[in-house]
């Protein structure tokens, strides 16, 4: 690679001990400045790297006085002479630290105001400032290497999709509700006024019609639009990684898939991830992690002790068993000594904040229980409460007794905040796992019946018989991507024959018409000769963010947007002009931003 330009012969990064005596030209940032009893030092930064460039008295007053002149982030072109440095002056962490660049002639091509904040310090301001002067953010090379490392993984995951037969196909933004659970951001038209096209929140509907149309592999990197609450884990716009295959079952896109993922993660990572990944049924990862997206880096599995409690004597415990809920716990290895009183109890608003109603504890010692649940798990229920649960002396128990899911949810959030407590989590490890046979449907919090995934997930075909009499116990031909404990991609056999589709439009309280309104293209598109078909997607934000061990998704993004959806730098979003909403055919019902109270 040259990086050779008309206004430089190298990049910041590139020079060596063999360029000694040569006269070169760098351009880049004053990163560093230090002034050693006259003699300059500057260092220059590029994405490529450092270089250190030296002022030297002898080389004349003037270039000495640009030299003095200099300011952190003024972006200047630097020509002079490469010199060895100095025995004992030799930087061995940096790629050019054998050598420095000795200045004869500077050109100032911008000088800089001074900077909110130190870019080589940019991960330690606040997160609203970085985001407002993100170009400086994203020159620090600590920031800058994720961007280089997200493009790495999209390289290499095209040329592996290339290499498989896909096609990459791009669909439209303009669009009509694509629904993935989510609210739409919507559009409003200006030739049709009042008529509005939705962004989509997945190209979900148009990957399936390049199924009808023969595409046979079709992929895409493209950007999804949805409009919900945000977290660390979620940007109102991201990027997915879809792809959908003709012809295929279940085995055929997880075969697939993980072959192009574990390659090329592992080669972005320089690591060797084994295939094929392991496959946990959606109900077991609920009852052994209380998550459907299971951490597997660390142990810690949740028991059911429900048999065990229902005959002991602590009254909380028994009155949950006899109405039907389960007691369920897990065992933290060392914790009884390594928490404090204050420590453990600290867990209980964890646990509540999760669903729980309250957390019981117990420390396992050489002989016997102690704590406050204790004394209801005497002698031999004891030992039978340690053996079930594999404990050890010195490891704390920790119980929920609830309604099954309830106390399943409250023990997995627990299980990942323990491991994190406990330093239990180890890095530089990768942990992908499949998880199968969700439910096609949930209830909602209104109780009506909602699609788990999304409406065109193709029902278990031995469930198709009790598609309408009990829809809960149906499960779909569907399918997530887990790496340690984040759900990196979802996918499904999708509904081919129209007749199962409008079944289950019918089952989702969709009738005719209004199927025929929202998805009348889908079901036509499905009666022409529709191959079965199945596919994934890849949330490659996340991805990206697991492969780097970061806390956030933002860190991966070049401009995301706050947990409020703003964004710091440009402002947006932002009011508009009365001209433009007259345009529209729209009308303000309250005033305009910014004139608020
Ligand atoms: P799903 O809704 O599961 O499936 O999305 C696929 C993956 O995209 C990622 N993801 C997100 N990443 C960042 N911010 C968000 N707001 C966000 N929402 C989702 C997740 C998720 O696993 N059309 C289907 C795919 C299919 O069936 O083929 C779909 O969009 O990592
Ligand atoms: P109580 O008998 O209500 O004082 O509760 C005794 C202990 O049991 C307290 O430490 C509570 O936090 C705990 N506890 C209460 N309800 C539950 C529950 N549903 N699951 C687990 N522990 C609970």
């Amino acid at each position: 690679m040259s990086t050779r330009t008309g206004l430089r012969t190298h990049s910041c990064g590139e020079l060596r001990a063999s360029d000694v005596g040569s006269e070169v030209k760098l351009c880049g940032w004053v990163h560093r400045l230090r002034d050693h009893k006259g003699v300059l030092f500057a260092d220059l930064r590029d994405r490529h790297g450092f270089t250190q460039v030296v002022f030297r008295p002898e080389d004349g007053g003037d270039l000495h006085q640009v030299g003095e002149s200099l300011r952190p982030e003024d972006v200047v072109q630097i020509r002079g002479e490469v010199e060895k440095r100095p025995d004992g002056k030799i930087n061995p962490k940096l790629p050019t630290g054998e050598v420095e660049l000795r200045a004869k002639q500077v050109v100032i091509l911008n000088r800089s105001e001074t900077p909110p904040f130190e870019v080589r310090d940019s991960l330690s301001v606040s997160q609203e400032l970085r985001l407002k002067h993100r170009y400086l953010d994203i020159r620090n090379p600590a920031v800058m290497e994720k961007f280089e490392f997200r493009h790495r993984l999209a390289h290499d995951l095209r040329q592996r999709l290339h290499g498989e037969g896909f096609l990459e196909i791009e669909t439209p933004f303009l669009t009509k509700s694509t629904p993935e659970g989510a609210r739409d951001y919507l559009v409003p038209s200006r030739v049709a006024p009042g008529s509005f096209y939705a962004l989509p929140q997945s190209p979900q509907l148009f990957k399936q019609i390049l199924m009808v149309s023969g595409v046979d592999r079709y992929f895409q990197f493209v950007r999804c639009f949805r409009d919900e609450d945000l977290r660390a884990d979620r940007q109102p716009e991201f990027t997915q990684v879809d792809l959908e295959m003709s012809f295929v079952e279940e085995d055929d896109v997880i075969g697939l898939v993980e072959v192009v993922v574990a390659g090329a993660v592992g080669s972005a990572l320089g690591i060797e991830i084994p295939t094929p990944f392991p496959r946990i049924l959606y109900s077991r990862a609920m009852e052994k992690y209380g998550s459907d997206c299971p951490d597997l880096r660390f142990g810690m599995e949740i028991c059911d002790i429900t048999d065990l409690a229902a005959e002991s004597p602590f009254q909380v415990f028994r009155n949950v068993a006899e109405s039907g809920g389960k007691i369920k716990g897990i065992s933290a290895p060392g914790a009884a000594g390594s928490l404090s009183r204050k420590e453990i109890d600290s867990l209980i608003p964890f646990a509540t904040e999760a669903g729980a109603k309250g957390l019981a504890w117990a420390k396992v010692e050489k002989d016997g229980l102690t704590g406050p649940v204790a004394k209801h798990f005497p002698a031999e229920a004891g030992q039978a409460l340690r053996e079930r649960m594999g404990a050890e002396p010195g490891d704390l128990l920790l119980f929920v007794a609830d309604e099954e899911t309830v106390a399943a949810q409250a023990l997995g959030a627990l299980r990942v905040e323990m491991a994190k407590r406990l330093d239990m989590i180890p890095k530089k490890t990768f942990r992908f796992a499949w998880v199968t046979e969700f439910p096609l449907f949930e209830k909602d919090s209104e109780g009506r019946i909602s699609a788990r995934h999304h409406p065109f997930t193709a029902p278990a075909v031995e469930d198709l018989a009790i598609l309408e009499e009990r829809p809960l116990d149906v499960r779909a031909r569907a399918y997530d991507l887990v790496l340690n404990g984040a759900e990196v991609g979802g996918g499904s056999i999708r509904i081919h024959a129209r007749d199962v589709q409008k079944r289950v439009f019918a089952t989702l309280g969709i009738d005719e018409a209004m199927a025929q309104e929202k998805f009348g293209f889908l079901l036509d598109a499905l009666s022409y000769g529709a191959p079965p078909h199945g596919g994934i997607a890849l949330g490659f934000d996340r991805l990206v963010t697991q492969c780097l061990e970061l806390a956030s998704i933002r860190e991966v993004i070049a401009f995301p947007k706050t947990t409020a959806a703003t964004c710091p730098l440009t402002g947006a979003p932002a009011g508009v002009e009365d001209v433009q909403l007259e345009e529209l055919g729209l009308a303000r019902t309250g005033p305009a931003p910014g004139q608020r109270g």
